[in-house]
């Protein structure tokens, strides 16, 4: 069978981007190593770029993002216990950031996937890519026990940092940058009511934390933990109180307890491949590079990249222009390393370091003081976490 475009990967980069060709008349295929339900269950990012929110608009996929979704015109910033708000819309012209959870996203784009009567398979096994580097690429997987083979004219890796597509690209022609953060960060979903109207990224001796949300009722809270940590280590009380005292006393009082349904730790790192794209393979979102979560960036980047894509793929086939598709690994990594640059910035100021009583310690926390003191720093960090224009 040939199919223009084979995405490998369900995740929001591969559903969006099929989405984005459908409605420009181009058919693909995903292929996904997972099942529906684990795919759907993943519980992951919660901030939405405008610009994210304008490309689920523009595939019509967003009637309960739209009624579910909140809009947050700032963040708080708490330094050992003292909050300050960061007035984003104030400072950007007017931008604002959604909430939504990435899980929610999912499933809406693959319901509406299958609605238009797209082609995602499900635990697809041992998905393998041949002739990359000629006209006529094909990928080979298996379901079912039974060998399947697509010939195609593109392929998108959209199969995250572990999956296949990046590894099939030449070892001699990637360039890959990587920092490793000694901690991660410890999330629970809980039923509950937020903590206050809008997000709290908070800067405390023990540690980072933030309190998110995802409702009215259910809430998103995480606190920075060593990197050894296990999660058998941290009972619901320990987690509770531990959030309590990094928030500080006036604070600590607002923290609603309540039923911990999910509890995972995510280790943080920085990583970029270069380029994104060899051959007839393009790679997008999390398959070539990662962020620490504390920017909000990972799933909007992969929304940026799959934007870039989506464009030159379409003009390729509507316009048979190559351009496009040429330029894309370019264009891509130009907003990619200011996403990087945002979170690693966010991450090394908000979160604890080894020693603070340091050289680096007090650096750290001058540019802290800095930022929240100054309108330009505050506008400096706004205009990147509302998302830097696509
Ligand atoms: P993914 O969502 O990873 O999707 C890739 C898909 O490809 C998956 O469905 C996978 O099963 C499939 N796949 C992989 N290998 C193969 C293969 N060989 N064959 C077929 N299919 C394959 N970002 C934030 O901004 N905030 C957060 O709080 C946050 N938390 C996170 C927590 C965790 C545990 C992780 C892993 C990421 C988190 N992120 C967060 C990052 C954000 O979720 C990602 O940036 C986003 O999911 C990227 O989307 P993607 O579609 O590129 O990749
Ligand atoms: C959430 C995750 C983040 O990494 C972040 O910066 C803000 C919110 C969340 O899961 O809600």
């Amino acid at each position: 069978m040939h199919v223009p475009v084979v995405i490998i990967g369900s995740g929001p980069s591969g559903l969006l981007l099929s989405h984005l060709l459908h409605i420009r008349g181009i058919a693909s295929v995903i292929l996904e190593r997972k099942s529906r339900q684990h795919v759907e269950g993943r519980i992951r990012a919660g901030v939405l770029e405008m610009g994210t929110v304008g490309l689920m608009r523009k595939i019509g996929v967003d009637q309960r993002m739209n009624a579910e979704g909140i809009l947050h015109d700032g963040i708080y910033i708490s330094v050992d216990g003292k909050r300050h708000h960061i007035n984003m819309k104030a400072l950007t012209g007017g931008q604002t950031v959604m909430i939504y959870g990435q899980t929610e996203l999912t499933k809406d784009l693959i319901a509406a996937r299958l609605a238009h009567g797209g082609d995602i398979v499900f635990e697809a096994e041992d998905v393998s890519l041949q002739g990359i580097e000629s006209d006529k690429p094909s990928v080979r997987y298996v379901k079912d026990g039974a060998e399947h083979q697509l010939s195609c004219d593109y392929i998108a890796a959209c199969d995250g940092y572990h999956g296949v597509g990046r590894r099939t690209m030449p070892e001699n022609r990637l360039k890959t940058f990587e920092r490793v953060y000694p901690f991660g960060w410890l999330g629970v979903l809980a039923k509950a009511k937020p903590v206050a109207d809008e997000l709290i990224y908070a800067s405390h001796a023990r540690g980072f934390a933030l309190c998110s949300m995802r409702s009215e009722t259910v809430v998103r809270h995480y606190v920075q933990v060593p990197s050894e940590d296990k999660i058998e280590d941290w009972s619901d009380d320990r987690f509770w109180n531990e959030l309590r005292t990094r928030l500080g006393p006036d604070d600590a009082s607002l923290v609603n307890e309540g039923e911990v349904f999910e509890k995972s730790i995510a280790p943080l790192r920085s990583f970029v491949a270069e380029p994104m794209s060899h051959g007839r393979l393009f790679l997008a979102g999390d398959a070539a590079h990662i962020v620490p979560p504390t920017g909000a960036k990972g799933l909007n980047l992969a929304a940026s990249d799959v934007h870039y894509l989506s464009e030159a793929l379409i003009a390729k086939f509507c316009e048979n222009d190559e351009q496009g598709l040429a330029q894309y690994s370019q264009k891509a990594i130009a907003r990619v390393w200011k996403a990087e640059r945002f979170s690693w910035w966010m991450t090394s100021m908000l979160h604890r370091f080894g020693d603070e009583d340091s050289f680096d310690g007090r650096v750290r926390r001058a540019e802290l003081d800095y930022v929240l003191s100054s309108d330009a720093g505050k506008t400096t960090l706004a205009e990147n976490y509302v998302g830097l224009p696509f």
